[in-house]
């Protein structure tokens, strides 16, 4: 710790999440009109410092709102195998559909597939002999229509077979055909057998609820499986869809908690995940009807995907199973054992070595190296199940034995009194209204230090507060997470839930992310998590607010090790302006002042929610720390550029940014100005005279920093 002291807080990011009056605030009256005050102190001696732990803030990722299916995955085409209406024919083939009318195509599932796990296949049965111009054919609209871009690339495959020689459009066009965005023909010569045929598509125009068509002239039959079209240019060539992953990455995840929730566990056994089912070349992988969730999945997005998905973002892929639990099924732990095998092959096939006889599957996969499977979670929201217990010590016995380093977590309580049964982590979730979330962020001071550690795998605001995503729940969660992480000695990890919708089909809500088949925004919940990514790992030291609207208040205070930075975050829940005073002692190095920015996330009212129209109404804005040497007075610096957005984004809603950070410094422990080439010139100038005064150095002997005082701004009426 010593030599991380000597640079504490030599630069510090004030993350602010604050309400504001809305337009008719100005700096000045923000300042002078605050009607509370605050004293905030953060105690920055070595002896209250504490690590937290590198894994404190993670990623859920459920199959859920169509996350995975329709979502991270790349995959255009819906129901690429025809698997999705049952294994019973003829079955519903939605959302294929045809091109022409009952006189001249005639199409139905059997079940003749070359696969033996997907048997379904469609058969195509063209009658006409004078076909209209175009063909006659069939369609897949994909996930609520296909994002095709101009210029990129998209790599079609499907099964074919064919008795007869027959030649196949493949094309790219608008939902109703009528603009061709890539077409191609391909000839497939009669053959009894399945041909696997392959098709690079490029572009020639972008529409974003595009279809994928295949139409033939030709009297004759031809039966089509798993058509699957993929655009080229995926996140690492790994089948992602680059710019959800980007969002992904910008929480800087620690963990990444898969592939469910519910989704885990099924309505009934029968439709719960099974890794075995989602692993090996996709176009032997049965799908399977998440009957929680209600949509089909064709388990594009696997096991194997989702392990190499925690890779893609370095984080602790954490395997959550189902331990023989669904919300309407139990099996008895006397016939639990093949289960329990069942996932001890799972966990051979993360980490064993290419030649295991599960390691081998991983390997010809394309990753010879093991995934560093360190966390399973051993069913979800089960604890009080009749047949809980026996399941999990049967699972907990044989994991421990065979992988003696894996973290189990137990789906029971121990926030507030013992398990009892072992774990070495115990599953925490909350959805709540604000206030009460605000309130929880006290809720881990009374747990035991001693026994297993929290996994917060799911918190969020929801209903009321909530909207679709508001402002005001994004600010209890913050304060939330300040309590994590003053706690993170017995919180080791913490995710938001759900973390992605795709907008058509929103079973759940809030969520995180927001997205359609081209568009994507961050909720302020989103936002609010990128305040926090810094945390996992970094020194947490404690901070103290005194004030009569501390009920109102929240804060916390971090310094992170690989580099001289701070952070201070400071969460004003209420409806008051507040006028904040903020020290340090412990200080070991001087406030770089200059070199400091504030992120603020805020908006006119609180139930302000992002949109695909304006999807940044309430996102992050970052400047740098106005100073000015003359107290209660506001200081504009000259903008760098992504100050000038900031504040046009700010000032479109009708808040000045640049007035809420009115900063009267009084401080004086400036030593370190960066030169002055690397600043923009503040404006107006500092005067010597007051630079000199700024510059009194806090050292390891000296006096606690003055304080700096800011005004908060207050929160906007509710609706
Ligand atoms: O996050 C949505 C759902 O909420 C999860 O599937 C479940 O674990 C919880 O009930």
């Amino acid at each position: 710790m010593g030599s991380r002291e000597s640079s504490f807080m030599s630069t510090i990011f004030f993350f602010l999440l604050l309400f504001s009056l809305g337009c008719k605030c100005i700096a000045s009256e923000l300042h002078l009109h605050a009607t509370q005050t605050a004293v905030l102190k953060v105690d920055a001696s070595p002896q209250l410092a504490r690590q937290i732990p590198d894994t404190l803030f993670g990623i859920f990722f459920e199959e859920i709102n169509h996350a995975g299916a329709g979502g991270i995955w790349a995959e255009l085409v819906s129901n690429r195998g025809f698997e999705a209406g049952g294994p019973h024919t003829p079955s519903n083939i939605d959302p294929w559909s045809i091109i022409g009318d009952d006189s001249s195509i005639f199409v139905a599932t059997d079940r003749t597939s070359c696969f033996s796990r997907n048997t379904v296949a469609l058969r195509m049965e063209v009658l006409c002999d004078n076909c209209p111009a175009g063909g006659v054919g069939i369609y897949n609209p994909g996930f609520w229509g296909m994002n095709i871009e101009d210029g990129k690339t998209y790599n079609l495959v499907m099964y074919v077979k064919s008795p007869e020689t027959v030649e196949l459009t493949v094309s790219l066009t608008s939902s109703d055909g009528s603009q061709n965005l890539a077409s191609t023909t391909i000839p497939v010569s009669g053959v009894s057998n399945w041909t696997k045929l392959e098709q690079k598509l490029v572009a020639q125009g972008t529409n974003r609820t595009s279809r994928l068509q295949i139409t033939t002239n030709k009297k004759g039959v031809v039966w089509f499986d798993q058509v699957s079209l993929m655009p080229a240019d995926t996140y690492k060539g790994h089948g992602f869809r680059t710019e959800l992953i980007s969002m992904m990455l910008d929480l800087k995840p620690r963990f990444l908690r898969f592939p469910g929730g519910c989704f885990v566990e099924g309505e009934w056994l029968r439709n719960a995940f099974r890794w075995r089912e989602s692993i090996g070349p996709w176009e032997e992988r049965p799908g399977h009807f998440g009957d929680v969730w209600h949509y089909w999945t064709d388990d594009g997005l696997g096991y194997y995907e989702f392990l190499q998905l925690s890779e893609d973002l370095g984080a602790a892929p954490i395997w959550v199973f189902n331990n023989g639990i669904s919300h309407n099924d139990e099996v008895d732990t006397a016939a639990i054992a093949p289960f329990v095998k069942d996932v001890l092959d799972s966990l051979e096939f993360a980490r064993g070595s290419a030649d295991s006889t599960w390691g081998s599957v991983r390997a010809a996969m394309g990753h010879p190296e093991p995934f560093p499977v360190k966390y399973v979670a051993i069913g979800n929201e089960d604890c009080g199940k009749k047949f809980y217990r026996g399941n999990y010590l049967k699972f907990y016995n044989a994991i421990r034995e065979a992988y003696p380093d894996i973290q189990m977590i137990s789906n029971c309580d121990a926030s507030s009194s013992p398990l009892d049964h072992p774990a070495d982590l115990y599953d925490f979730h909350v959805y709540t209204d604000s206030k009460t979330l605000f309130s929880m962020k006290n809720t881990f001071d009374r747990s035991s230090r001693n026994g297993p550690k929290a996994f917060v795998s799911e918190y969020a605001v929801w209903r009321s507060d909530a909207g679709r995503g508001s402002l005001l729940a994004s600010l209890a969660e913050a304060a939330f997470l300040t309590g994590l992480e003053k706690n993170s000695d017995v919180v080791q990890m913490a995710s938001y839930a759900p973390l992605f919708v795709n907008n058509n089909d929103q079973t759940w809500n809030p969520d995180a992310i927001v997205f359609n088949s081209w568009q994507q925004y961050g909720t302020p919940s989103y936002w609010m998590q990128t305040l926090f990514g810094e945390s996992s790992g970094a020194i947490f030291h404690p901070v103290t607010i005194t004030s009569s609207y501390s009920g109102s208040l929240a804060a916390s205070a971090i310094t992170w090790q690989d580099s001289e930075n701070s952070f201070l975050r400071i969460i004003n829940f209420g409806s008051d302006p507040v006028s904040l005073t903020i020290s340090a002692t412990g200080l070991q190095a001087r406030v770089n002042a200059l070199g400091s920015t504030a992120t603020v996330l805020t908006s006119s009212n609180v139930m302000d929610e992002n949109s695909f129209s304006n999807p940044n109404k309430q996102s992050r804005c970052k400047s740098r720390l106005f100073l000015t040497l003359s107290p209660h007075s506001i200081l504009r610096l000259p903008s760098p550029n992504s100050w000038q957005r900031c504040e046009a984004a700010t000032q479109a809603h009708g808040y000045d940014l640049s007035l809420s950070l009115s900063l009267s410094l009084s401080f004086s422990s400036l030593e370190r100005f960066p030169p002055a080439s690397s600043l923009p010139a503040p404006a107006p100038a500092p005067s010597p005279a007051s630079l000199a005064a700024g510059s009194a150095a806090s050292s390891p002997t000296a006096p606690a920093a003055p304080p700096h005082r800011l005004a908060l701004p207050p929160k906007a009426s509710p609706p």
